[in-house]
């Protein structure tokens, strides 16, 4: 079964960014690398595919919409439709030498999410057997989590920014999770986009969000410059120091 992966947080706090850089580390282990990695956007908006320097074309809730106005050719009623959603995760699978994606996306009517969520739910369930690491970039906000879209997750990052706002908001993902009994084998924070000035009080905020700190991202101008001009975050410079940040919570993640 794959170890899953997902990152979670607040609106902007910089899910995408650490996804990317995490997956970035993910594809250079050799190991792990091996034993395949899956990426999923789980964000309506799509975004993680342009921080990868990928285009996707199509995404869960297009196959949702397929499915439910059954057109194209695909589509055939003497076939299971178990057997179909494995032929269309193939379809809409961005396959790459060192890792591919899948991304969630939107079905175009309204309201139709839940039934998104459980093809997800679905896929994540067929694809532990196929790849060794997923990791999820999930939606931000917490619809997601209550629709348990992440359960059993090995390992939660809660993402937030340096504000006491952000703290509690990290504490009430956290609590959520716990109170729907969603499986997290471990549960870390990670703080970005700390300013350089910031002094950081590990245990007082460690205790304001029950969470242990995975890692410190500073604020890094090269992730403003990189994202306002469109370069793929994977591409960041080893050096930067947004990429020296998430090197060490991979180190972390995968020492314990
Ligand atoms: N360490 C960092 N230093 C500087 N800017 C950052 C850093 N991390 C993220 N950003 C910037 O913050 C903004 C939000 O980042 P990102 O898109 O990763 O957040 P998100 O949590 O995925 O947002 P959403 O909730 O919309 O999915 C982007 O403009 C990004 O460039
Ligand atoms: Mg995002």
């Amino acid at each position: 079964m794959a170890h899953i992966i997902a990152v979670a947080g607040k609106g902007g706090v910089g899910k995408t960014v650490i996804s990317a850089l995490l997956l970035r580390f993910l594809i250079e282990d050799e190991d792990i690398r091996r034993d395949g990695v899956l990426v999923i956007d789980a964000d309506p908006a799509v975004s993680l595919p342009f921080a990868l320097g990928l285009e996707v074309k199509k995404t869960i809730g297009d196959i949702r919409e397929e499915i439910a106005e059954p057109s194209g050719i695909i589509f055939d009623e003497r076939m299971p439709i178990d057997m179909l959603l494995e032929y269309k995760i193939d379809e809409i699978m961005v396959k790459r030498p060192y890792f591919s994606l899948i991304a969630m996306g939107r079905p175009e009517g309204v309201g139709c999410y839940c039934l998104v969520n459980d093809m997800l739910r679905h896929f994540i369930g067929k694809l532990s057997s196929r790849f060794g690491t997923i990791l999820i970039d999930c939606e931000a906000g917490l619809e997601h989590l209550s629709r348990r879209t992440t359960q059993d997750v090995d390992t939660m990052l809660v993402v937030s920014d340096f504000t006491k706002r952000g703290f509690k908001t990290a504490a009430a993902i956290k609590s959520l999770a716990e109170s729907l009994h969603i499986e997290f084998k471990r549960i870390f924070l990670v703080l970005n986009k700390v300013p350089a000035s910031a002094n950081v009080h590990f245990d007082e905020i460690e205790r304001l969000t029950g969470m242990p700190i995975a890692g410190v991202v500073p604020e890094d101008e090269i992730v403003s410059k990189f994202d306002y001009e469109g370069k793929p975050i994977l591409l960041l410079p080893e050096d930067s120091k947004a990429v020296l940040a998430v090197r060490k919570i991979f180190e972390r993640i995968f020492s314990v």
